[in-house]
């Protein structure tokens, strides 16, 4: 049995999916299932097992490892990250599960400046000093993800706005992702290993925006815009203070290079090369 957290998401959907299609039992860890959520509805009417979890809430995680050998670990983004890794990498171990694949991110580092990657790192050496065989995935920034989240300002204004400069990188397909961690939660010879996983080809957002124009038949442009303005206009989409931020930190680091790729991890662990941006902008349009 597999505990997968994290579903629904934009990782933990496409990973249960692959699972239940390779015949494996899994149970999905899902903090409010009264919300009758259709994707998992439809996961577990392919069989998955599904119980309630709460990170937040370590009394409720005990029962969720029954039977579990081993579990996928995802953290929604939050300020909590390393204690909720940290409660559930205890538990587990009690619990006797002897493997977790890590969700982690690029750029995980104990000097980065970026709060939240220092806490996925903070995470990595928990798991890495517990009893339990791991593996880390260090995605870079999630392509299908960001491509949805510029697209209402692309549709309205044939624009998208950020403050990246001329940085590039390397965004990873989350069906790839969710490919890795399905064979790293069931092939042997994972254990101990970090994978940094990216997209083919690190890509400025001018390179972006003209793969967009490509798919959508019409003018798109990226336009550059500082760091005050960025957090203005993610606040008023409805972001917390402290992720606009991070997001801003985000997109300085990646203006240097930093946690960027590309890399060959999914050539070296999948035998394919990774899905391309343009593959990630013809899935989030099928
Ligand atoms: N976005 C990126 O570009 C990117 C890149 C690299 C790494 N990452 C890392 O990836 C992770 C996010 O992955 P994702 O985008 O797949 O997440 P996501 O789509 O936001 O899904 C998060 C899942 O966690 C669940 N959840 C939220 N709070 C919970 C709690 N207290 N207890 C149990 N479950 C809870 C959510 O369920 P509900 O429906 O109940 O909310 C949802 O199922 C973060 O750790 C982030 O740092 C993200």
């Amino acid at each position: 049995m597999i505990l997968v957290t994290g579903s629904p998401g934009n990782i933990g959907t496409p990973l249960a999916q692959h699972l239940l299609r390779q015949g494996r039992k899994i149970r999905l860890m899902v903090r409010n299932p009264k919300k009758q959520d259709q994707v998992v509805a439809d996961l577990q009417s392919h069989g998955a097992e599904i119980v309630q979890g709460d990170f937040a809430d370590p009394k409720s995680l005990p029962h969720c490892f029954t039977g579990a050998e081993s579990a996928f670990l995802l953290v929604p983004v939050a300020q909590e990250t390393a204690e909720w890794k940290g409660n559930f990498v205890r538990i587990a171990e009690q619990n006797g599960v002897k493997r977790i694949v890590n969700l982690s991110v690029s750029g995980a580092s104990s000097t980065t400046p970026i709060d939240l990657f220092r806490m996925h790192w903070e995470a990595e050496q928990t798991l890495e000093s517990s009893g339990i065989a791991w593996t880390h995935l260090q995605p870079t920034d999630l392509a299908r993800f960001n491509i949805r989240s510029i697209l209402p300002t692309v549709e309205e204004q044939g624009a998208f706005y950020s403050s990246i400069g001329q940085g590039r990188v390397a965004l990873v397909d989350e069906e790839d992702v969710a490919e890795v961690a399905a064979a790293t939660l069931t092939e042997n010879g994972h254990e101990g290993n970090k994978y940094v996983l990216t997209g083919p080809k690190a890509m400025s957002y001018p390179e972006i925006a003209d793969a967009l124009a490509k798919k959508l038949g019409k003018a798109v442009k990226y336009v550059d815009i500082d760091p005050a303005q960025a957090k203005k206009a993610m606040i008023a989409a409805g972001l917390p203070g402290w992720v606009a931020d991070f997001i801003n930190d985000l997109r300085e680091l990646e203006k240097s290079g930093g946690a960027s790729g590309p890399t060959g991890d999914i050539q070296r662990l999948l035998g394919r090369a990774p899905r391309s941006l343009e593959a990630s902008i013809d899935a989030v349009f099928a």
